[in-house]
């Protein structure tokens, strides 16, 4: 499989633990938004010279038409390759393997009138590819994008995102005028009050995020959905979703719902 060797252009920390950068981008490399693909660190000097890379699987935040690609990470206490990745800085290179995979893709669902993006933690990254892509609002009337972290500063990234998006022109342009009345933003604590205190799962099930959002619910007829999270918030979604009569889909068989893991060590 392909590496390719690219520079970092961009670093941002955003909390002790949360980071984000961006690198230069494979011209050989295509994908689809929503898609993830493998990312390391160059050996150290000091390392034997046949050392293999480690390799972690990150979500590419950035749409399929950047020029650049943006990614976003924790910073995993002694995580083998995150304790290195976080002290990442503009020149520096980083490795990319140029096959992006991933299951959060449009096309693996049925055409509806409403997407749900439900994320908790670093899985808003694929959304942030997503939001960006004007596809997703040719295809949805309304696009819904929950974001459940435990602390208030660690939506920081999704409300910089959401709030850079609406000052972007260029990007306005691309994604068409009325798209941003389009996009509802439900960023939600579970660990300090905000707006919206609670896990989405919660404000779900008490009905709390449709009457503050005034929608009458999630029907198959006319909602689709993506989940990215932790592996337990995956499973408790899309139980969820199968309860309103949802179902989960595939690139080859495309249906209501579809998830996947946001990546840790
Ligand atoms: P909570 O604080 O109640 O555990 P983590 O940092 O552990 O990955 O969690 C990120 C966010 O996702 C937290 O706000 C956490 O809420 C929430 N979360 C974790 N598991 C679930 C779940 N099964 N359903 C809904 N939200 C969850």
């Amino acid at each position: 499989m392909e590496l390719a060797t690219e520079t970092v252009t961009h670093v941002k920390h955003w909390t002790d633990s949360l980071f984000s950068f961006r690198t230069s981008r494979p011209d050989s490399l295509r994908f689809r938004s929503g898609e993830f693909l493998m990312l390391g660190l160059i050996p150290g000097a000091d390392k034997d010279a046949q050392q293999k890379p480690l390799m972690r699987a990150y979500s590419i935040a950035s749409p399929e038409w950047s020029e650049e690609l943006e990614f976003y990470s924790i910073k995993v206490p002694n995580g083998a390759l995150t304790s290195q990745l976080q002290h990442v800085e503009p020149g520096d290179k980083i490795l990319l393997k140029t096959k992006p995979v991933g299951t959060l893709l449009l096309d693996a669902l049925l055409p509806g009138e409403r997407l749900w993006l439900f994320a908790t933690g670093t899985g808003i990254a694929p959304f942030a590819a997503i939001l960006r892509d004007p596809e997703t609002y040719r295809k949805y009337d309304k696009i819904i994008v929950t974001h459940t972290c435990r602390e208030v500063a660690e939506l920081n990234y999704g409300k910089h995102l959401i709030h850079s998006m609406q000052h972007d022109d260029t990007l306005l342009e691309l994604l068409g005028k009325d798209s941003l009345d389009k996009l509802v933003y439900y960023p939600n604590t579970t660990r300090e009050h905000s707006t919206n205190t609670g896990r989405i799962t919660t404000l779900i099930r008490n009905k709390t995020v449709f009457s503050d959002l005034s929608l009458p619910g999630i029907s198959p007829a006319t909602d689709r959905a993506m989940i990215c999270g932790s592996k337990e918030f995956n499973i408790e979604m899309r139980s969820l979703l199968e309860g309103f009569d949802l179902q989960e889909g595939s690139r080859s068989d495309p249906k209501q719902f579809v998830l996947e893991k946001a990546f840790i060590e």
